[in-house]
């Protein structure tokens, strides 16, 4: 057996850290280890061994400075729900909704898969925070890994290296993310979560959410839990501010499941002239109660992992802006002069050939399937948005006024309302559904409930996260309204009613106006909905009868709803929180009186 060697010296006297790393050293058997520290020649050396090694290619620097494409293993290209799995004591804390796995399965059956997986690797140490650096929110992880990939993301996603060890300092509790890339075989692909013992095991995939460990393992399933304990929310949501013409801003968090447009509606450039959105985060939040009574949030995060396709100079102006330098592309397609290009961006010009995802020649016109692959990304700092707000460093986060749930839906679910008080909104959030998308494996276009859009990323029972919401909320005196919006609603033609994107303002708008009271809505049975002139349509053609269907309530259809949502509910047996359910029957009794 070859002898593992260091290759820079720890920038860490902290002992627990140094002692872990030696302990998964000697399990892994890496030839070498680098310890991260977040330098700029570290990235440097970094990007040079990925494209020696044939897995970046270094884009044009003209059109895209210090950019790279990675092609992922085409059997790996996106979230494996099923081979995800929550490790705690007892199978029924895990819940209904999550796939469970004994500590003494994980030692036998996955523990084995990481020996001397790392031979002939280099184990990369990146330790990283969650969190602006000096927060009393923020948290600090640390994830080896045999991929250099992983490694450059983490750097852009987290504050990674010295802020993080600075965080530390000598304190022996912090994330422990173990990650190989193993043979890559589906087969022998994992993706464990223990959330007493704060560790990932992370084995066969190179891909997004289950090699970034920071991202949907720490910050979402096991924050979520550690939230729990602690009495705050880690959750699934953008973070944006909104400030309105006459120069108030508010704070508003928006829950999507993954690639319903979290990102696009975090950077919007609003279509009402004097209007402003400032982009604290796009995917990740964590909120806390604070002294004041309200929530506040910081987004964990450091940069974005974005879904390329349908990203366009019209759709998301503020993307793309923040993509002229300094990116790792992901599957995305390739044109000659090493420009890259997704199914949205761009016209391509008749017959051009250029590269697919996997590298094929592609021919436009002739295709059958698309050039990108529908969950390629983009990984770029999210200071590098125009739209990135000045607050997304702030130590205390930022005080939250309205929370929005979501997701696809083409029937039923009208284009925005509220909750009744905070309780129903908890309803609403824990009621939502969503068409599948290609963000996970699996069939897309599918509606499934998933919940507060944290379906595949809760933690622990998601009975007990509903009853968890509740406390918090109880616990609020100024606590954020609540609120559904649905931009993906079709007409009877089967077209889409809403155009989206910049027009979300108007939503927006009248939100802020329920949040400062000035603006009146009218009662239904599913709660609060705009007056016909309560959306501001200034500048824009909607035809009456479109604004009529995408506020229409119907009974008949919510009681079929219900039904489903019963049984959805039923699943939690006795977690359910009685409130929930009482939120429930309340419901259905409206929807009867209303018919
Ligand atoms: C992922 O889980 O792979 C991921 C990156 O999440 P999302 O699709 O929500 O961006
Ligand atoms: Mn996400
Ligand atoms: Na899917």
């Amino acid at each position: 057996m070859t002898k593992t060697k260091t290759m820079n010296e720890a920038p860490t006297t902290n002992r627990a850290l140094r002692a872990w790393v030696q302990a998964i050293a000697e399990h892994t058997r890496p030839a070498r280890i680098r310890w991260c520290d977040g330098s700029e020649e570290e990235r440097i050396t970094l990007e040079r061994d990925m494209a020696l090694s044939g897995s970046f290619i270094e884009l044009d620097p003209r059109t895209h400075p210090r950019s790279f494409l990675h092609r992922s293993d085409p059997t790996d290209v996106a979230r494996t729900e099923h081979l995800t799995f929550i490790s705690t004591p007892r199978r029924e804390d895990a819940g209904p909704t999550n796939h469970w796995m004994s500590r003494e399965e994980a030692q036998a059956r996955v523990w084995p898969l990481f020996a001397g997986a790392m031979k002939d690797r280099t184990m990369y140490v990146v330790p990283y925070l969650m969190g602006p650096a000096g927060s009393p929110f923020s948290r600090v992880g640390v994830e080896l890994t045999d991929s250099p990939y992983v490694a450059l993301n983490l750097r852009i996603m987290t504050r990674m290296g010295r802020a993080a060890l600075g965080h530390l300092g000598a304190a022996e509790s912090f994330v422990r993310g173990i990650h190989s890339l193993g043979d890559l075989s589906p087969d022998r692909r994992f993706v464990v979560h223990f959330p007493e013992t704060l560790e990932i095991w992370s084995i066969g995939s190179g891909y997004g959410g289950n090699a970034l460990l920071s991202k949907k393992c720490h910050a979402l399933r096991i924050a979520s839990a550690q939230a729990r304990a602690e009495g705050w929310l880690a959750e699934h949501m953008l973070i944006l501010g909104l400030t309105s013409p006459e120069g108030r801003t508010h704070y508003v968090t928006a829950a999507f499941p993954s690639a319903c447009g979290k990102t696009n509606l975090a950077m919007l450039v609003p279509s009402l002239p004097g209007w402003k959105i400032e982009t604290v985060g796009d995917d990740i939040c964590w909120m806390h109660p604070g002294s004041d009574g309200r929530l506040w949030a910081i987004n964990p995060e450091n940069g974005m992992f974005g879904v390329a396709p349908g990203t366009s100079l019209k759709t998301n102006p503020n993307a793309m802006k923040a993509l002229a330098h300094d990116v790792i592309f992901t599957n995305v397609a390739l044109r000659a002069g090493r420009r890259v290009w997704w199914e949205g961006m761009s016209q391509l010009d008749e017959h051009e050939i250029i590269e697919d995802w996997r590298g094929a020649k592609w021919t436009n016109g002739a295709a059958t399937s698309p050039a990108a692959h529908p969950n390629s990304r983009f990984t770029v700092p999210l200071r590098q948005c125009p739209s990135a707000a000045g607050s997304f460093d702030l130590a205390t986060g930022v005080p939250i006024s309205a929370i929005l749930f979501g997701g696809r839906r083409s029937k039923l679910a009208p284009l925005v309302y509220e909750a009744r008080s905070f309780r129903h909104g908890v309803y609403v959030g824990a009621t939502m559904a969503s068409e599948t998308t290609a963000a996970a494996t699996g069939a897309v276009g599918v509606l499934r409930n998933d919940p507060m859009a944290m379906l595949p990323f809760c933690g622990y029972n998601m009975g007990d996260y509903f009853a968890h919401w509740m406390a918090v909320g109880k616990g609020l005196s100024r606590p954020p309204k609540i609120f559904h919006v649905n931009w993906f609603r079709t007409g009877d033609d089967g077209r889409i009613l809403w155009p989206g994107f910049g027009d979300n303002i108007r939503v927006l708008k009248w939100i802020l106006e329920r949040v400062e009271g000035t603006a009146t809505a009218r009662e239904s049975a599913i709660g609060l909905l705009p007056h016909e002139r309560g959306i501001d349509l200034t500048g824009m053609d909607l035809s009456k009868d479109a604004l009529f269907q995408l506020l229409a309530v119907d009974s008949g259809a919510w009681l079929r709803e219900a039904d489903g949502v019963l049984e959805f509910l039923r699943k939690f047996a006795d977690r359910l929180p009685a409130a929930l359910l009482a939120e429930h029957r309340s419901l259905v009794k409206r929807l009867h009186d209303s018919l």
